[in-house]
């Protein structure tokens, strides 16, 4: 990775720590000790100075209270609940900065997301950002330091994030989560200091944001039948049960305020040209043969695709990206992009004159025609695409993003040939996959397949074979947690803890800890919040179970 001389001089100081002097994951920039101390009161005063610091206060006061309530989630077989014995200061913003045990100030000359935090006799807890973002990344940090006694060591930490992309998908299409269980889950995101929720929400086995000019995507695309049980290639049974949920407009608005409340941006997915059976049910005009189709009820790729001949489809997809932009104020508009089979264009005769009619020489061709029409229309309003990594295919313009998904290689390449990169990895970040090798003798729940320990989290180099001038088109990187297993968000949490520390201070820090030390920094500094919240983690690690 890149280095300044500073962050090696950092590095140097923060390894030369003994481990459980101070434990914060991800590993700050710097950490200097004194050698004062600073009991924490039983209830902590904060004050934010300006509105939108008292109500960063107040917001981060709520992300405190214990999670877990008995009963709330289905605990699947295997996953136990974990009761926590930790507990946390209560907090309460004041009105005024007299008597504050923390204080909370922006300093604009500071980067965006940077902080400082120093502990001191005199002065209590100072969080100074270089905006509100900076502050609470810096509250983060703060949340572990209190888990972690009531007496605090002196201290200062200057901090601030390595990649300005720092993300984690959640898949609510093959299962849903209800707006609780999402808003829950954005607070452990933002726990990991990660800014950036990649939210899947249209798929073959369900469309689950509420488009008003197209209400039959949720009347009728929200729902499947019934659904595969167990693991779907060799299955036979069936849950005959119908599934289904969505999102309204107005919750969607409210998860996405949530969200910002916690410095997180929401990145809508709308799914073409495949994974798009669920749409195609709800309106069969959009797919190459009209039909019937129905809401997929097993798992993998489906051949049917939306229809990319055809003018009717265009209108459609704009007409959905326009409700899609006035909900989502993000930049980045995610257009899938993934998995489209080229069958269903080879045999339509609409798909064929518009290849003809545009000159496009194969299938491959058709599919980023339609990738550069949808980008120059949300361009046109202001915003950018990105897709997976299945998008460099056909050729893509300059200003597309690429989520490289299949392994790093397709990230690598286009970086090398210019276009910005977020770096997903199935081979690293896909939290879907199994944690041990022994699996089922580790009682790990049913999965779709894959292997990616802690360690090999944590191992993700995104800067492997780029010289520094391509490395300045790695945005950042990103876990994905693909839901077709995973029915309760008790399971999703399994999955992805503690792999999100891993993924934590890959996306942060400027060093690498050795993986001993990071697995040790991790028990000490949220491993204890995991249990405050009562989040089901996995365990393997700390067994040294790989
Ligand atoms: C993907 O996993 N199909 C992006
Ligand atoms: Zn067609």
């Amino acid at each position: 990775m890149k280095r300044t001389l500073l962050t090696i001089f950092f590095a140097a100081i923060v390894s030369a720590l003994p481990i459980g002097a101070v434990n914060i994951v991800p590993q700050p920039s710097s950490v200097t000790e004194y050698d004062g101390t600073v009991k924490v009161p039983s209830r902590i005063r904060v004050y934010g100075s300006g509105e939108e610091l008292n109500a960063l206060a107040a917001t981060w006061a709520q992300t405190l209270e214990k999670g877990y309530k008995p009963g709330e989630y289905d605990t699947p077989a295997g996953l136990k609940r974990i009761v926590s014995s930790a507990t946390l200061p209560k907090v309460k913003v004041l009105k005024r900065s007299r008597r504050a045990f923390a204080l909370l100030a922006v300093e604009p000359s500071m980067a965006e997301e940077e902080y400082t935090l120093s502990i001191t006799p005199k002065n209590g807890v100072v969080i100074t950002g270089g905006s509100v973002k900076g502050v609470w990344w810096g509250l983060q940090t703060l949340t572990q330091l209190l888990l972690q006694g009531r007496t605090m060591q002196e201290m200062t930490i200057q901090d601030k994030p390595h990649f300005a992309y720092r993300g984690a998908m959640l898949d609510c299409c093959r299962h849903f989560y209800s707006v609780e269980e999402v808003k829950g889950w954005i607070d452990m995101i933002a726990f990991h200091k990660l800014n950036t929720f990649h939210w899947h929400l249209t798929e073959d086995q369900g469309w689950r944001i509420e488009i008003k000019k197209y209400p039959l995507l949720t009347e009728i695309g929200s729902v499947r039948k019934k659904t595969i049980e167990g693991y779907y290639k060799t299955s036979t049974t069936w849950d005959e049960n119908p599934y289904g949920g969505y999102y309204t407009q107005e919750e969607v608005k409210d998860i996405v305020a949530y969200a910002a409340a916690r410095q997180i941006t929401v990145i809508p997915e709308i799914e073409m040209p495949g994974h798009a059976v669920a749409a195609l049910a709800s309106y069969p005009w959009l797919g190459c043969t009209g039909g019937p189709y129905e809401v997929r009820q097993i798992w993998g790729i489906s051949k049917e695709t939306f229809c990319l001949g055809k003018e009717s489809t265009y209108e459609f997809l704009q007409d959905v990206l326009d409700e899609v932009c006035e909900l989502f104020p993000s930049e980045y508009i995610h257009i899938g992009g993934d998995e489209a089979p080229r069958d269903s264009w080879m045999a339509c005769p609409i798909c064929q004159a518009k290849m003809k009619e545009e000159g496009l020489a194969n299938e491959a061709e058709l599919q980023s025609y339609q990738l550069k029409r949808i980008e120059a229309y949300l361009n046109a309003k202001g915003r950018k695409v990105i897709g997976w990594d299945e998008i460099l295919e056909g050729g893509v313009t300059e200003s597309a993003t690429i989520m490289s998904w299949r392994g790093p290689k397709g990230g690598i390449a286009a970086a090398k040939q210019g276009n910005d990169v977020v770096m997903t990895p199935n081979s690293y970040f896909y939290l879907d996959y199994y944690q041990t090798k022994g699996r089922a003798e580790n009682g790990e729940p049913l999965a779709i397949g894959g292997y990616v320990p802690l360690s090999k989290c944590y191992a993700f180099d995104p800067y492997d074979q780029l010289t520094e001038e391509e490395q300045a088109h790695i945005k950042g990187v990103q876990a994905n947690t693909w839901c077709e297993y995973i029915k309760t968000m008790d399971h999703v949490q399994h999955m992805e803890l503690p792999r999100f520390a891993a993924l934590s201070e890959v996306c942060w820090s400027e060093e690498r800890d050795s993986y001993e030390n990071f697995v040790a920094r991790v028990e000490k500094s949220l491993v204890p919040l995991y249990e405050y919240k009562g989040y089901v983690y996995a365990n393997y690690a700390f067994n040294g179970i790989e």
